[in-house]
Protein backbone atom coordinates (compact mmCIF):
# COMPACT_ATOMS: atom_id res chain seq x y z
CA UNK A 1 0.00 0.00 0.00
CA UNK A 2 2.85 2.61 1.19
CA UNK A 3 4.65 2.03 -2.19
CA UNK A 4 1.52 1.96 -4.16
CA UNK A 5 0.83 5.47 -2.37
CA UNK A 6 4.56 7.06 -3.04
CA UNK A 7 4.11 5.66 -7.29
CA UNK A 8 1.18 7.65 -7.02
CA UNK A 9 2.72 10.42 -5.70
CA UNK A 10 5.66 10.44 -7.61
CA UNK A 11 3.62 10.64 -10.76
CA UNK A 12 1.04 12.64 -10.12
CA UNK A 13 2.94 15.47 -7.64
CA UNK A 14 4.38 17.64 -10.86
CA UNK A 15 0.79 17.27 -12.21
CA UNK A 16 -1.33 19.14 -9.55
CA UNK A 17 -1.24 22.48 -7.58
CA UNK A 18 -1.12 21.94 -3.90
CA UNK A 19 -2.54 25.30 -2.72
CA UNK A 20 -5.52 24.79 -5.07
CA UNK A 21 -5.52 21.05 -4.15
CA UNK A 22 -6.34 22.20 -0.51
CA UNK A 23 -8.94 25.02 -1.10
CA UNK A 24 -10.48 22.49 -3.03
CA UNK A 25 -10.65 20.09 -0.17
CA UNK A 26 -11.62 22.93 2.41
CA UNK A 27 -14.80 24.31 -0.29
CA UNK A 28 -15.71 20.61 -0.77
CA UNK A 29 -16.91 20.21 2.84
CA UNK A 30 -20.02 22.68 3.17
CA UNK A 31 -20.26 20.86 -0.79
CA UNK A 32 -21.00 17.82 0.77
CA UNK A 33 -22.78 18.95 4.22
CA UNK A 34 -25.32 21.85 2.91
CA UNK A 35 -25.69 21.27 -1.25
CA UNK A 36 -29.37 19.49 -1.69
CA UNK A 37 -28.86 16.74 -4.63
CA UNK A 38 -32.21 15.10 -4.10
CA UNK A 39 -34.05 18.57 -4.11
CA UNK A 40 -33.77 17.33 -7.96
CA UNK A 41 -36.95 14.95 -7.12
CA UNK A 42 -38.04 16.19 -3.61
CA UNK A 43 -39.21 20.09 -4.58
CA UNK A 44 -40.97 20.55 -1.70
CA UNK A 45 -37.93 21.39 0.65
CA UNK A 46 -35.93 24.17 0.66
CA UNK A 47 -35.72 26.63 -2.75
CA UNK A 48 -32.78 26.10 -4.53
CA UNK A 49 -32.33 30.16 -3.61
CA UNK A 50 -32.21 29.46 -0.31
CA UNK A 51 -30.16 26.29 -0.12
CA UNK A 52 -27.47 27.85 -2.69
CA UNK A 53 -27.48 31.25 -0.40
CA UNK A 54 -26.87 29.51 2.63
CA UNK A 55 -24.08 27.39 0.71
CA UNK A 56 -22.48 30.37 -0.60
CA UNK A 57 -22.23 32.06 3.18
CA UNK A 58 -20.43 28.45 4.11
CA UNK A 59 -18.19 28.99 1.06
CA UNK A 60 -17.13 32.83 1.55
CA UNK A 61 -16.34 32.02 5.36
CA UNK A 62 -13.59 29.73 3.97
CA UNK A 63 -12.43 31.79 2.17
CA UNK A 64 -12.39 34.72 4.63
CA UNK A 65 -10.37 32.20 6.50
CA UNK A 66 -7.76 31.09 3.99
CA UNK A 67 -7.49 34.88 2.92
CA UNK A 68 -6.17 35.30 6.80
CA UNK A 69 -4.02 32.27 6.93
CA UNK A 70 -1.92 33.81 3.87
CA UNK A 71 -2.13 36.77 5.73
CA UNK A 72 -0.59 35.44 8.87
CA UNK A 73 2.06 33.69 6.03
CA UNK A 74 2.82 37.09 4.67
CA UNK A 75 3.67 38.44 8.05
CA UNK A 76 5.90 35.36 8.28
CA UNK A 77 7.62 36.19 5.22
CA UNK A 78 8.30 39.86 6.66
CA UNK A 79 10.33 38.42 9.66
CA UNK A 80 12.10 35.76 7.52
CA UNK A 81 10.24 32.87 9.07
CA UNK A 82 7.61 31.98 6.67
CA UNK A 83 9.06 28.21 6.98
CA UNK A 84 7.10 28.30 10.10
CA UNK A 85 3.58 29.28 9.09
CA UNK A 86 0.22 27.44 9.46
CA UNK A 87 -0.10 28.01 5.70
CA UNK A 88 3.35 26.33 5.59
CA UNK A 89 2.58 23.53 7.32
CA UNK A 90 -0.73 22.94 5.50
CA UNK A 91 0.40 23.35 1.99
CA UNK A 92 4.63 22.52 2.16
CA UNK A 93 4.85 23.50 -1.75
CA UNK A 94 3.55 27.32 -0.87
CA UNK A 95 6.28 29.94 -1.83
CA UNK A 96 5.85 34.02 -0.99
CA UNK A 97 3.01 35.84 -1.90
CA UNK A 98 4.16 39.50 -3.23
CA UNK A 99 0.35 40.75 -2.17
CA UNK A 100 -2.74 39.46 -0.13
CA UNK A 101 -5.35 38.12 -1.46
CA UNK A 102 -8.40 39.30 -1.60
CA UNK A 103 -10.22 35.52 -1.70
CA UNK A 104 -13.77 36.36 -0.03
CA UNK A 105 -14.48 39.15 -2.57
CA UNK A 106 -13.33 37.30 -5.41
CA UNK A 107 -15.19 34.25 -4.42
CA UNK A 108 -18.01 35.91 -4.22
CA UNK A 109 -17.28 38.28 -7.71
CA UNK A 110 -16.88 34.52 -9.47
CA UNK A 111 -20.08 32.82 -7.58
CA UNK A 112 -22.09 35.84 -9.36
CA UNK A 113 -20.98 34.85 -12.96
CA UNK A 114 -20.00 30.50 -12.54
CA UNK A 115 -23.33 30.01 -9.95
CA UNK A 116 -20.85 28.27 -7.72
CA UNK A 117 -22.90 27.96 -5.02
CA UNK A 118 -26.37 27.11 -6.76
CA UNK A 119 -24.68 23.35 -7.80
CA UNK A 120 -25.93 20.25 -6.60
CA UNK A 121 -24.10 17.55 -8.25
CA UNK A 122 -20.66 19.28 -8.84
CA UNK A 123 -18.38 20.83 -6.26
CA UNK A 124 -16.77 23.68 -6.53
CA UNK A 125 -13.62 22.67 -8.71
CA UNK A 126 -10.06 22.73 -9.99
CA UNK A 127 -10.92 25.41 -12.39
CA UNK A 128 -12.95 27.22 -10.11
CA UNK A 129 -10.57 27.70 -7.27
CA UNK A 130 -8.02 28.88 -10.13
CA UNK A 131 -10.19 31.42 -11.56
CA UNK A 132 -11.21 32.64 -7.75
CA UNK A 133 -6.98 33.00 -7.04
CA UNK A 134 -7.20 35.29 -10.30
CA UNK A 135 -9.44 37.32 -9.48
CA UNK A 136 -8.22 37.57 -5.46
CA UNK A 137 -5.16 38.30 -6.83
CA UNK A 138 -6.10 40.94 -9.77
CA UNK A 139 -8.40 42.38 -7.10
CA UNK A 140 -5.60 43.33 -4.73
CA UNK A 141 -3.33 44.65 -6.89
CA UNK A 142 -5.94 46.95 -8.32
CA UNK A 143 -7.19 48.42 -5.32
CA UNK A 144 -3.43 48.90 -4.04
CA UNK A 145 -2.50 50.19 -7.52
CA UNK A 146 -1.18 51.21 -9.77
CA UNK A 147 -0.39 48.30 -11.71
CA UNK A 148 2.97 48.91 -13.22
CA UNK A 149 4.02 46.45 -15.06
CA UNK A 150 1.67 43.31 -17.08
CA UNK A 151 4.02 40.37 -18.38
CA UNK A 152 2.59 37.95 -20.80
CA UNK A 153 3.76 34.44 -21.88
CA UNK A 154 2.78 33.94 -25.72
CA UNK A 155 1.80 30.52 -27.05
CA UNK A 156 -1.84 29.63 -25.36
CA UNK A 157 -1.79 32.96 -23.59
CA UNK A 158 -1.99 35.41 -26.32
CA UNK A 159 -2.46 33.14 -29.03
CA UNK A 160 -3.25 29.34 -29.79
CA UNK A 161 -0.40 27.29 -29.41
CA UNK A 162 2.14 27.38 -32.74
CA UNK A 163 0.03 30.37 -33.75
CA UNK A 164 0.76 34.26 -34.67
CA UNK A 165 -0.76 37.47 -32.72
CA UNK A 166 -2.89 38.46 -35.62
CA UNK A 167 -5.08 41.76 -35.93
CA UNK A 168 -7.90 40.63 -35.33
CA UNK A 169 -7.43 39.30 -31.71
CA UNK A 170 -9.08 40.82 -29.23
CA UNK A 171 -6.52 41.13 -26.52
CA UNK A 172 -5.20 44.05 -28.37
CA UNK A 173 -7.56 46.41 -27.79
CA UNK A 174 -6.94 45.24 -23.81
CA UNK A 175 -3.26 45.52 -23.89
CA UNK A 176 -3.62 48.84 -25.80
CA UNK A 177 -5.73 50.07 -22.92
CA UNK A 178 -3.33 49.31 -20.29
CA UNK A 179 -0.66 51.01 -22.08
CA UNK A 180 -2.71 54.00 -21.84
CA UNK A 181 -3.22 53.97 -18.57
CA UNK A 182 0.44 53.45 -17.65
CA UNK A 183 1.13 49.88 -17.58
CA UNK A 184 4.32 48.62 -19.04
CA UNK A 185 4.18 45.55 -20.95
CA UNK A 186 6.69 42.70 -21.47
CA UNK A 187 5.86 39.57 -23.66
CA UNK A 188 7.96 36.82 -21.96
CA UNK A 189 7.80 34.37 -24.03
CA UNK A 190 10.44 30.55 -24.77
CA UNK A 191 10.20 31.48 -28.03
CA UNK A 192 13.56 32.25 -28.75
CA UNK A 193 14.38 33.88 -31.95
CA UNK A 194 18.33 36.47 -32.60
CA UNK A 195 16.06 38.63 -35.19
CA UNK A 196 13.47 41.23 -34.95
CA UNK A 197 11.94 39.78 -38.19
CA UNK A 198 11.08 36.57 -36.47
CA UNK A 199 9.21 38.37 -33.15
CA UNK A 200 7.67 41.00 -36.23
CA UNK A 201 5.87 37.43 -37.66
CA UNK A 202 4.58 36.24 -34.45
CA UNK A 203 2.98 39.70 -33.01
CA UNK A 204 2.67 41.30 -35.79
CA UNK A 205 -0.94 42.20 -35.45
CA UNK A 206 0.07 43.77 -31.94
CA UNK A 207 2.96 45.76 -32.80
CA UNK A 208 0.94 47.41 -35.83
CA UNK A 209 -1.36 48.27 -34.01
CA UNK A 210 0.61 50.06 -31.15
CA UNK A 211 2.54 52.22 -34.33
CA UNK A 212 -0.89 53.15 -35.50
CA UNK A 213 -2.46 53.87 -32.40
CA UNK A 214 -2.05 57.55 -30.86
CA UNK A 215 -0.92 56.32 -27.69
CA UNK A 216 2.34 58.93 -26.68
CA UNK A 217 6.06 57.60 -27.75
CA UNK A 218 6.79 57.28 -24.48
CA UNK A 219 3.90 55.09 -24.24
CA UNK A 220 4.53 52.88 -27.07
CA UNK A 221 8.15 52.37 -25.62
CA UNK A 222 6.34 51.06 -22.95
CA UNK A 223 6.45 47.06 -24.90
CA UNK A 224 9.30 45.11 -24.81
CA UNK A 225 9.46 41.50 -25.54
CA UNK A 226 11.80 38.78 -23.45
CA UNK A 227 12.39 35.67 -26.08
CA UNK A 228 13.97 32.86 -24.87
CA UNK A 229 12.53 33.27 -21.25
CA UNK A 230 15.10 35.49 -20.90
CA UNK A 231 18.05 36.10 -23.24
CA UNK A 232 17.20 38.22 -25.80
CA UNK A 233 15.52 41.34 -24.98
CA UNK A 234 13.80 43.55 -27.99
CA UNK A 235 11.84 47.23 -27.20
CA UNK A 236 8.96 48.59 -29.42
CA UNK A 237 9.92 51.73 -31.83
CA UNK A 238 8.15 52.38 -34.54
CA UNK A 239 11.30 54.10 -37.01
CA UNK A 240 12.53 50.45 -36.80
CA UNK A 241 11.90 47.98 -39.74
CA UNK A 242 9.84 44.93 -37.72
CA UNK A 243 9.28 48.04 -35.13
CA UNK A 244 11.60 46.44 -32.76
CA UNK A 245 14.85 47.60 -31.82
CA UNK A 246 17.33 44.75 -30.31
CA UNK A 247 18.55 46.32 -26.62
CA UNK A 248 22.05 45.89 -25.83
CA UNK A 249 22.78 42.94 -23.59
CA UNK A 250 24.23 45.36 -20.76
CA UNK A 251 21.29 47.71 -20.44
CA UNK A 252 19.08 44.94 -19.54
CA UNK A 253 20.87 42.15 -18.31
CA UNK A 254 20.84 41.76 -14.10
CA UNK A 255 24.09 41.61 -12.73
CA UNK A 256 23.93 37.85 -11.55
CA UNK A 257 22.92 36.97 -15.74
CA UNK A 258 26.47 38.75 -16.51
CA UNK A 259 28.25 36.20 -14.35
CA UNK A 260 26.51 33.00 -16.55
CA UNK A 261 29.65 31.78 -18.82
CA UNK A 262 29.67 30.67 -21.99
CA UNK A 263 31.30 27.23 -21.38
CA UNK A 264 28.86 26.61 -18.97
CA UNK A 265 25.92 27.51 -21.79
CA UNK A 266 27.51 24.94 -23.71
CA UNK A 267 28.05 22.32 -21.23
CA UNK A 268 24.72 22.19 -20.10
CA UNK A 269 22.95 22.36 -23.82
CA UNK A 270 25.46 19.17 -24.51
CA UNK A 271 24.01 17.42 -21.67
CA UNK A 272 20.15 18.72 -22.30
CA UNK A 273 21.05 17.69 -26.07
CA UNK A 274 22.44 14.01 -25.05
CA UNK A 275 19.44 13.44 -23.07
CA UNK A 276 16.44 14.41 -25.45
CA UNK A 277 18.55 12.32 -28.11
CA UNK A 278 18.43 9.29 -25.97
CA UNK A 279 14.59 10.12 -25.21
CA UNK A 280 13.94 10.35 -28.58
CA UNK A 281 15.85 7.19 -29.37
CA UNK A 282 14.27 5.06 -27.07
CA UNK A 283 10.45 6.43 -27.32
CA UNK A 284 10.99 5.83 -31.11
CA UNK A 285 10.20 9.68 -31.28
CA UNK A 286 9.80 10.69 -35.14
CA UNK A 287 11.69 14.06 -34.21
CA UNK A 288 14.15 16.69 -34.81
CA UNK A 289 16.56 18.01 -32.67
CA UNK A 290 16.77 21.77 -32.86
CA UNK A 291 20.38 23.35 -31.53
CA UNK A 292 20.22 27.21 -30.35
CA UNK A 293 22.66 29.43 -29.28
CA UNK A 294 20.51 29.35 -25.66
CA UNK A 295 18.39 26.69 -26.13
CA UNK A 296 18.09 22.91 -27.06
CA UNK A 297 14.53 21.43 -28.17
CA UNK A 298 13.01 19.03 -29.88
CA UNK A 299 10.11 19.44 -32.62
CA UNK A 300 8.13 16.91 -34.40
CA UNK A 301 8.54 15.83 -38.21
CA UNK A 302 5.59 17.61 -40.05
CA UNK A 303 2.52 16.00 -39.53
CA UNK A 304 3.23 14.15 -36.41
CA UNK A 305 1.63 14.88 -32.77
CA UNK A 306 3.56 13.65 -29.37
CA UNK A 307 1.43 11.91 -26.97
CA UNK A 308 1.45 14.02 -23.49
CA UNK A 309 2.96 11.19 -21.76
CA UNK A 310 5.57 10.94 -23.99
CA UNK A 311 6.28 14.92 -23.56
CA UNK A 312 5.97 14.75 -20.22
CA UNK A 313 8.63 11.35 -19.86
CA UNK A 314 11.21 13.62 -21.99
CA UNK A 315 10.47 16.55 -19.90
CA UNK A 316 11.37 14.82 -16.69
CA UNK A 317 14.17 12.56 -17.55
CA UNK A 318 16.16 15.94 -19.49
CA UNK A 319 14.98 17.49 -15.62
CA UNK A 320 16.48 15.01 -14.00
CA UNK A 321 19.53 14.65 -15.62
CA UNK A 322 20.54 18.69 -15.54
CA UNK A 323 19.65 18.75 -12.02
CA UNK A 324 22.24 15.71 -11.30
CA UNK A 325 25.13 17.69 -13.38
CA UNK A 326 26.99 19.98 -11.70
CA UNK A 327 26.51 22.78 -14.19
CA UNK A 328 22.61 22.34 -13.48
CA UNK A 329 23.71 23.43 -10.20
CA UNK A 330 25.27 26.55 -11.50
CA UNK A 331 23.10 27.79 -14.53
CA UNK A 332 19.54 28.25 -14.22
CA UNK A 333 17.68 26.10 -16.75
CA UNK A 334 14.19 25.49 -18.03
CA UNK A 335 13.11 22.25 -18.98
CA UNK A 336 9.38 22.25 -20.70
CA UNK A 337 6.67 20.55 -22.40
CA UNK A 338 5.46 23.51 -24.92
CA UNK A 339 2.52 21.11 -26.36
CA UNK A 340 3.78 19.52 -29.14
CA UNK A 341 7.77 20.33 -28.15
CA UNK A 342 9.99 19.95 -25.92
CA UNK A 343 12.51 22.43 -24.99
CA UNK A 344 15.59 23.43 -22.55
CA UNK A 345 15.96 27.17 -22.44
CA UNK A 346 18.79 28.46 -20.61
CA UNK A 347 17.66 30.73 -17.99
CA UNK A 348 13.89 31.06 -17.01
CA UNK A 349 10.91 33.13 -16.80
CA UNK A 350 11.76 34.28 -13.28
CA UNK A 351 15.12 35.97 -14.67
CA UNK A 352 12.72 37.21 -17.76
CA UNK A 353 10.38 39.50 -15.86
CA UNK A 354 13.73 40.37 -13.15
CA UNK A 355 14.64 42.05 -16.38
CA UNK A 356 11.51 43.45 -17.50
CA UNK A 357 11.38 45.02 -14.17
CA UNK A 358 14.78 46.22 -13.89
CA UNK A 359 14.94 47.53 -17.50
CA UNK A 360 11.33 49.85 -16.67
CA UNK A 361 13.81 51.32 -13.45
CA UNK A 362 13.13 48.70 -10.73
CA UNK A 363 9.26 47.81 -11.05
CA UNK A 364 8.37 45.42 -7.59
CA UNK A 365 7.36 42.05 -7.59
CA UNK A 366 3.81 43.39 -6.02
CA UNK A 367 3.24 45.44 -8.94
CA UNK A 368 4.17 43.21 -11.67
CA UNK A 369 1.82 40.38 -12.70
CA UNK A 370 2.57 37.81 -15.18
CA UNK A 371 -0.32 36.40 -17.19
CA UNK A 372 0.80 32.65 -18.14
CA UNK A 373 -0.84 29.21 -19.02
CA UNK A 374 2.27 26.83 -17.51
CA UNK A 375 2.09 26.55 -13.46
CA UNK A 376 2.91 23.10 -12.61
CA UNK A 377 5.61 22.92 -10.98
CA UNK A 378 7.53 20.47 -13.74
CA UNK A 379 7.46 20.78 -17.37
CA UNK A 380 6.09 23.94 -17.36
CA UNK A 381 7.99 27.67 -17.93
CA UNK A 382 5.40 30.05 -16.38
CA UNK A 383 6.04 28.67 -13.27
CA UNK A 384 9.47 29.73 -12.10
CA UNK A 385 7.37 33.54 -13.17
CA UNK A 386 6.02 33.26 -9.45
CA UNK A 387 9.50 33.67 -8.03
CA UNK A 388 9.59 37.47 -9.67
CA UNK A 389 5.63 38.84 -9.09
CA UNK A 390 2.17 37.90 -8.41
CA UNK A 391 0.80 35.68 -11.41
CA UNK A 392 -2.50 34.98 -12.94
CA UNK A 393 -3.04 30.98 -14.22
CA UNK A 394 -5.42 31.38 -17.80
CA UNK A 395 -6.41 28.16 -19.75
CA UNK A 396 -6.75 29.61 -22.91
CA UNK A 397 -6.31 32.95 -24.92
CA UNK A 398 -9.96 33.60 -24.38
CA UNK A 399 -9.34 33.17 -20.41
CA UNK A 400 -6.89 36.25 -20.94
CA UNK A 401 -9.21 38.49 -22.57
CA UNK A 402 -12.18 37.62 -19.66
CA UNK A 403 -9.09 38.31 -17.11
CA UNK A 404 -7.92 42.16 -18.88
CA UNK A 405 -11.96 42.93 -19.06
CA UNK A 406 -12.37 41.89 -15.34
CA UNK A 407 -9.18 44.05 -14.75
CA UNK A 408 -10.99 46.91 -16.45
CA UNK A 409 -14.58 46.32 -14.34
CA UNK A 410 -12.33 46.58 -11.26
CA UNK A 411 -10.39 49.45 -12.19
CA UNK A 412 -13.61 51.39 -13.12
CA UNK A 413 -14.73 50.53 -9.57
CA UNK A 414 -11.60 51.60 -7.78
CA UNK A 415 -11.69 54.63 -9.49
CA UNK A 416 -15.10 55.33 -8.48
CA UNK A 417 -14.71 54.48 -5.26
CA UNK A 418 -11.45 57.53 -4.97
CA UNK A 419 -13.89 60.06 -6.61
P1 LIG B 1 5.64 30.46 -24.79
O1 LIG B 1 4.36 29.75 -24.47
O2 LIG B 1 5.39 31.83 -25.34
O3 LIG B 1 6.60 30.48 -23.65
O4 LIG B 1 6.34 29.72 -26.04
C1 LIG B 1 6.73 28.39 -26.00
C2 LIG B 1 6.91 27.84 -27.39
O5 LIG B 1 7.87 28.59 -28.14
C3 LIG B 1 7.47 26.44 -27.38
O6 LIG B 1 6.48 25.49 -27.17
C4 LIG B 1 8.11 26.32 -28.75
O7 LIG B 1 7.16 25.83 -29.68
C5 LIG B 1 8.46 27.75 -29.15
N1 LIG B 1 9.91 28.00 -29.21
C6 LIG B 1 10.56 28.52 -30.26
N2 LIG B 1 11.86 28.69 -29.98
C7 LIG B 1 12.05 28.28 -28.73
C8 LIG B 1 13.21 28.24 -27.87
O8 LIG B 1 14.32 28.63 -28.22
N3 LIG B 1 13.00 27.77 -26.63
C9 LIG B 1 11.79 27.38 -26.20
N4 LIG B 1 10.70 27.40 -26.95
C10 LIG B 1 10.81 27.85 -28.22
MG1 LIG C 1 2.52 29.36 -23.04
Amino acid sequence: MTTRYRVEYALKTHRRDQLIEWIKGLLAVPFVLHSQPTAVFEPEGESVDATATRTQRRYAEIMRDVEDIVNDHITHQQTGTQHRSKLKLLVPSVANFFTPLALHDAFIWQDQRRFISMRRFVPPSFNDVRLILNTAQVMSLIRNGPLELVTFDGDVTLYNDGQCLTPENPVIPRILKLMRNGSKIGIVTAAGYTEAHKYYERLYGLLDAIYASDLPQSAKQGLIIMGGESNYCFRFDGNVPDMLKLVPKQEWLLKEMVLWEESDITALLDIAEASLRDTVKNMRMDATIVRKERAVGIIPQPGNKFCRETLEETVLIAQKILEMSEVGNRLPFCAFNGGNDVFVDIGDKSWGVLACQQFFGGIEGSKTLHVGDQFLSAGANDFKARLACTTAWIANPTETVQLLDEMAELEEIQQRKLR
